[in-house]
């Protein structure tokens, strides 16, 4: 890197060992401080108190089947709005723009709620942030590690955009934790939200209203993203692949007309599952994962000695395009983990979420993406919903445009455009 080597480890054997090692010897904390310069470029509270991960893993997790027909209400009422078609014409749309506008909203329906997660205000807040932690990071990257102190506090934009979430979110929150103290335990309808969840967190810590609002900020920051560049990258694979929208069809179909948009519903999608997972397998955030900082000298099992200090990463790329582990690595094959699931009858080791030693896109081992049950369900809701209501391709039946590397982080192409039109149903 422009600032530091990093020491990447390769291979599934490897990978197993990484990840298990404690955190008092190798930091996952440590490591996300040290690449994304946190303290500065997001807040510092929330970093030393990130009360947004306990809440993510808890109650987001366990309310997914509670939560999940509003992320679904969401993503209909969204794609209605952005995707204008007309009788049987094909429209043509720009997929960056698109994706991130529905995954943000479908997101933020959870985390801030109605009718907060439309106000485009506090939207392009939240964009605005999220790509000036990128610049900050980015002018970070330059700057020698024993000035990064120096320069670090300089940066005004994390300030700026906190400050502007603030005066829209904390009457919210405040408002929240009024009405939970007055309804006590027993309210029934308590808003299932980020907002309500984080009050309860902060509560039972004794944490004030501004580390709620900055937890909120985090959240998006570590949510939207991730998903938007998962969702795009799933999208790209389906329209330019037609031949595989078929048998994802009758799957939904059929899972939808025993369950509805529900969470048995989308736990049904066995095939998109599969599709999903084999996307981020062949495109994931980064090519490294299970980034770690050592905090003392560890010696591995090959020999290797890493002094304290030094950032380690396991290669996701090589992982993910091992031929040990995956047959014809280079290959899309969208139904090989549906495939598996079918023949060797294992429900859970092949599904999207699961992660192992060959699979690391949403890291492994104890600080694995704790955000990824939510991803998987939304995302998996985004693409079903396009496949029973839209005929999508590339303009032309074109190809799928390659992926952007920058350093280590890599992105779908950002320009492309996806042409929609209502679903044709031959019956
Ligand atoms: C497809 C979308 C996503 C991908 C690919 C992804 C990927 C990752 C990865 C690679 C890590 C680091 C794990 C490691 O190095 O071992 C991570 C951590 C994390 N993710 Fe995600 N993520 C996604 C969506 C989300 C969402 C939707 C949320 C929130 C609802 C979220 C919240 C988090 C948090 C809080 C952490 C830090 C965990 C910790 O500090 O222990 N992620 N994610
Ligand atoms: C977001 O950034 C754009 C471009 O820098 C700016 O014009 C806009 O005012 C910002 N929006 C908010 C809400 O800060
Ligand atoms: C979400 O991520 C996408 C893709 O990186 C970006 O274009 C969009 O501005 C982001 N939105 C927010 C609210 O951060
Ligand atoms: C993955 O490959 C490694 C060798 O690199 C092997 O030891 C391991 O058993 C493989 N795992 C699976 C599930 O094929
Ligand atoms: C995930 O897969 C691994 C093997 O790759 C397996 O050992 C583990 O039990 C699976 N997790 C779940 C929840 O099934």
């Amino acid at each position: 890197m422009l600032d530091r080597w990093v020491v990447i480890v390769c291979g599934a054997a490897m990978n197993e060992e990484l990840r298990k090692l404690p955190d008092d010897q190798m930091s996952f904390l440590g490591a996300a401080e040290e690449l994304v310069q946190t303290k500065y470029t997001i807040a510092e509270d929330v970093i030393s108190d990130p009360i947004h991960i306990n809440v993510i893993r808890g109650p987001l997790t366990r309310n997914l089947a509670t939560v999940l027909p509003a992320v679904v209400d969401e993503i209909d009422v969204s794609f209605r709005e952005l995707i204008p078609t007309h009788g049987n014409e094909w429209v043509t749309i720009p997929a960056v723009p698109l994706m991130a506008r529905v995954v943000c909203r479908a997101s933020n329906r959870i985390f801030v709620g109605m009718p907060m997660c439309r106000n485009s205000e506090l939207l392009d807040i939240a964009i605005n942030f999220t790509r000036d932690v990128a610049k900050g990071r980015f002018i970070l990257s330059f700057v020698p590690i024993m000035l990064k102190p120096l320069v670090g506090p300089l940066l005004p934009w994390s300030r700026r955009a906190l400050k502007q979430f603030s005066v829209i979110m904390k009457p919210v929150v405040e408002d929240r934790m009024r009405e939970i103290e007055e309804h006590e335990k027993e309210w029934a309808e308590r808003p299932n939200d980020l907002v309500t969840w984080l009050v309860e967190e902060a509560n039972r810590v004794g944490k004030s209203t501004n580390l709620i609002v900055q937890a909120l900020l985090a959240s998006n920051f570590v949510a939207n993203h991730t998903s938007t560049i998962s969702v795009t990258h799933a999208l790209y694979h389906l329209a330019a692949a037609p031949e595989y929208i078929q048998a994802l069809r009758e799957e939904i179909d059929a899972a939808l007309k025993t369950e509805g948009w529900t969470k048995a519903g989308i736990g049904k999608m066995w095939k998109l599952d599969s599709f999903m997972r084999e996307s981020q397998r062949l495109n994931g955030i980064s090519g490294i994962s299970v980034i770690r900082l050592a905090l003392k000298d560890v010696t591995l099992s090959d020999g290797t000695l890493i002094p304290a200090g030094t950032l380690c990463g396991a290669a996701a790329e090589g992982t993910h395009h091992d031929e040990e582990n995956y047959s014809q690595p280079h290959l899309f094959d969208p139904f090989r983990f549906s495939d598996k699931r079918f023949d060797e009858g294992e429900w859970m080791k092949h599904q999207y979420v699961n992660t192992s030693s060959e699979y690391i896109s949403f890291g492994h081992g104890k600080h694995a993406c704790p955000g990824r049950f939510f991803a998987a369900n939304e995302l998996k809701a985004v693409i079903a919903y396009l496949i029973v209501n839209y005929d999508v391709m590339f303009p032309g039946g074109g190809e799928r445009p390659g992926n952007v590397w920058f350093g280590s982080s890599v992105i779908p192409d950002q320009t492309a455009q996806i042409m929609f039109r209502k679903r044709q149903r031959i019956e």
